[in-house]
């Protein structure tokens, strides 16, 4: 499974941790930065992670950000991107199961490394249910259409 990997300097550490804990898995990661803890601009980074996933470059996308909300307003900004910032197992189910999301936004600030490690594995492992839920992640999709400008 291909994963594009970004972050800013708040989600740099943890970026940085849960990288090896993916490769360490067998995931094919590829990571568009940043590099360090030096100030950079969300939105650059959801960008990139965000077009790789919508062109099918990338199977899925994980951001850190401090909080992990900016990467996921950010990121949605790219037509089919589904992203979801995710704090807890259970969501990450349900966002995979109902939502179909495609990119998850972590907290750098405030989730520990092991919880973020949980929250991947639930998320990287769950597949969509389909069905009645695939007629309302089309119904997202037509909302995209109505407004591309
Ligand atoms: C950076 O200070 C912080 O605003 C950013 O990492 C993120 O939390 C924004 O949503």
């Amino acid at each position: 499974m291909r994963l594009s990997l970004g972050s800013d300097h708040a989600g740099f550490a943890l970026k940085e941790q849960v990288k090896a804990y993916l490769q360490h898995k067998g995931y094919e990661v590829t990571d568009v930065g940043t590099t360090s803890e030096d100030s950079v601009d969300y939105p650059d980074y959801a960008e990139q992670v965000g077009k790789a996933v919508a062109a099918d470059e990338a199977d899925f996308g994980v951001l850190v950000c401090g909080s992990g909300l900016g990467m996921a307003i950010a990121a949605n900004k790219v037509p089919g991107v589904r992203a979801v910032q995710l704090m807890d197992t259970e969501m990450a189910k349900m966002s995979r199961m109902h939502n179909d999301a495609n990119v998850v936004t972590l907290a750098g600030r405030y989730t520990e490394p092991e919880k973020a490690e949980a929250i991947l594995d639930m998320f990287l492992t769950t597949p969509f249910e389909g069905g009645r839920h695939q007629l309302r992640v089309d119904k997202i999709t037509a909302i995209e259409h109505e407004n591309e400008q």
